[in-house]
């Protein structure tokens, strides 16, 4: 094989809550994630040249050794004594450093694809050791789940067998929120101490829209507003316009709604002021 195209979705968290800080400086989370329809795509080109490239016309997405898709590639180039080439062509639709995961998606695509593109037949168990390695949400991307339950840093992916498909408008305002500058500003003794996964679990299992709505929560929200106080009016804006629940995703800045149908999304997403050009209606996928 010469050449391979994957697709790359995003995540939403339906709920994130941050348990503690541990002795390693990350933060023990439990949180559901949602995979959803919009996606990068990537394409990988093995080349007769020793060397690593990447392509990408995004201007926020790093070429070299910082993008996690390079150092993805080169793990296993190093561990599998591969000397040959490889072109990595990413197109980008996923706002970038957005909480949404899309360069953790990227990278567990290139983790995927280099295990057939270079016939390394690695175990689905070594592929989620090399995404830890990368980052904390890496993981989720190498199961075949709509939903997930993500523990530890995020890592630790049990995939749930829930068959709801929801729909979503979803806003990422054009300023770039980094992970770490927001769970820097986390005050933990005022995160929650409710079990919000078991919360919120049957109402996305029964596909009761309502109640889910209702149990979205993301304990990160006070930290991203200290970053951005104006995003509530984001959330507040979804809501006036007929959402039935706002949630922020991951560390921000994205925004997501639950809406009742695709119908209703694009309805909502006409209303939306015309300054947050970044909207899109999606689906679990
Ligand atoms: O794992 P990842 O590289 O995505 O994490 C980026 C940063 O976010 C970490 O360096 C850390 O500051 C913060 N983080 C955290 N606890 C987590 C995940 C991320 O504190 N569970």
């Amino acid at each position: 094989m010469h050449s391979l195209t994957l697709s790359s979705p995003a995540k939403l968290n339906l709920v994130l809550n941050v348990l503690g800080k541990r002795p390693d400086g990350f933060h023990e989370l439990r949180t559901i994630f949602e995979r959803i329809s919009l996606a990068d795509q990537i394409t990988l080109t093995r080349t007769s040249e020793d060397k690593i490239t990447i392509r990408c016309a995004h201007p926020l997405v790093p070429r070299g050794p910082k993008n996690l898709v390079y150092k993805a590639a080169m793990m296993i180039k190093k561990d599998f004594s591969i000397f040959e080439g490889l072109d990595i062509n990413i197109i980008k639709n996923i706002p970038v450093a957005a909480g949404l995961a899309g360069g953790s998606s990227n990278a567990a695509a290139v983790l995927m694809g280099l295990n057939q593109l270079w016939g390394l037949a690695l175990s689905p168990s070594r592929l989620v050791a090399y995404a830890g390695r990368l980052g904390s949400d890496v993981a989720f991307f190498l199961y075949d789940a709509s939903f997930a339950l993500g523990t530890g840093r995020g890592e630790i992916i049990k995939p749930l067998e829930i068959q709801t498909k929801l729909w979503h408008v979803l806003v990422t305002p054009r300023v770039k929120m980094l992970t770490k500058d927001v769970f820097g500003r986390l005050k933990l003794n005022l995160t929650n101490k409710r079990d919000d996964v078991n919360i919120l679990l049957p109402f996305l299992r029964k596909g009761n829209l309502g109640r889910l709505a209702g149990a979205l929560s993301n304990d990160l929200e006070p930290a991203i507003l200290s970053l951005r106080p104006d995003f509530i009016h984001l959330k507040d804006k979804l809501l006036d316009a007929g959402a039935m629940g706002v949630c922020f995703s991951g560390s921000g800045p994205s925004v997501f709604a639950c809406v009742q149908s695709q119908k209703h999304a694009l309805s909502l997403r006409a209303k939306l002021d015309r300054r947050y050009t970044q909207s899109f209606v999606v689906s679990t996928l």
